[in-house]
């Protein structure tokens, strides 16, 4: 319930209408019981006179989605590693009159294989698509592991840029690009496949990026596309009895790890709290 000690919290972007985020952030503080509230706002070009506004009205942090990610920098007294690498910021935190800044988008889906406990070290890992999120899971993934990443994109020009910004931020690790169109899957090597691509989400729900032949058995795949809840490319590799994970996953643990960081504090059982939401958001 909201009272006289209730902070407040919350996202700022350009069109927050649909997100799920407020219900994820709100169901999270309720079973944690944190006297905080969540709310979404559309700051229409007016980030400075937001950001430094909200510096004087006692929050505790925001979480800043498209299309703010990298503008926002400019107002960040300090970014941590991982953000300052990436160039790009999801969360903010006001400590003491400064403005942290801090990604975790890729961490969230980085989670999201801990949870189902996959290995990823020295393992091959395909992407398919080279945009923000695509960015934001192949920084987060070489930040904290040792694993070979390809990234395959429809414009290869994109999937180069990406591939070229990872090798000179993580010099001993290995990067390549290629067309999506020229992927070769007979025999492939890959352990892990993640579909960062918008194919299989509302209006292209009956688009799949690859068609799901070739494989190892062993081989992952994820899909970061939440809506619908299992995609055709997740559905296409649950048929071809791969394990399969779904993109609600990475959206609930960028929410949990950004309360972590406002809160200064780690989750008892994360994973409790995760399934805790999930249940209510299907119901929902
Ligand atoms: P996000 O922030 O979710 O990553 P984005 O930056 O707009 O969104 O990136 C969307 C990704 O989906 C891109 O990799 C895009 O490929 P292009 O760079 O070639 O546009 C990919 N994508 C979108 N529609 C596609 C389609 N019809 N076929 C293949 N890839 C597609």
């Amino acid at each position: 319930m909201i009272d006289d000690k209730t902070r407040l919290i919350g996202l700022i972007g350009e069109d927050t209408r649909k997100t799920s985020s407020p219900f994820i952030h709100n169901k999270a503080l309720e079973i944690v019981a944190k006297n905080y509230a969540y709310l979404a706002f559309d700051v229409k070009d007016n980030l400075d006179k937001v950001i430094n506004g909200l510096k004087y009205m006692n929050i505790k942090g925001l979480n800043i989605t498209i299309p703010y990610k990298e503008e926002v920098i400019g107002y960040i007294d300090e970014l941590d590693e991982l953000s300052n690498m990436m160039k790009s910021v999801n969360t903010i935190k006001f400590d003491n009159g400064k403005i942290k800044g801090f990604n975790t988008d890729g961490l969230g889906f980085y989670m999201s294989l801990k949870d189902e406990d996959i290995d990823l070290k020295n393992k091959n890992i395909l992407i398919l698509g080279a945009g923000g999120a695509a960015r934001g899971i192949a920084f987060a993934l070489s930040f904290k592991e040792n694993s070979n990443i390809d990234i395959v994109n429809r414009n290869y020009k994109k999937a180069q840029d990406l591939v070229l910004d990872l090798r000179s931020n993580f010099k001993d690790k290995e990067f390549k690009f290629n067309a999506i169109s020229n992927l070769n899957l007979k025999n492939s090597k890959y352990d892990i496949v993640i579909n960062t691509t918008s194919l299989g989400m509302y209006p292209n729900e009956n688009k799949t990026p690859i068609l799901i032949d070739g494989f190892k058995s062993t081989c992952v795949f994820c899909d970061i596309v939440y809506k619908p809840h299992e995609t055709l490319f997740l559905k296409e590799a649950k048929k071809k009895n791969h394990k399969i994970i779904y993109g609600i996953n990475m959206l609930i643990y960028q929410a949990l790890l950004a309360q972590e960081i406002w809160f200064d504090y780690k989750f008892e059982d994360i994973n409790l709290v995760k399934e805790g939401i999930l249940k209510d958001l299907k119901s929902n």
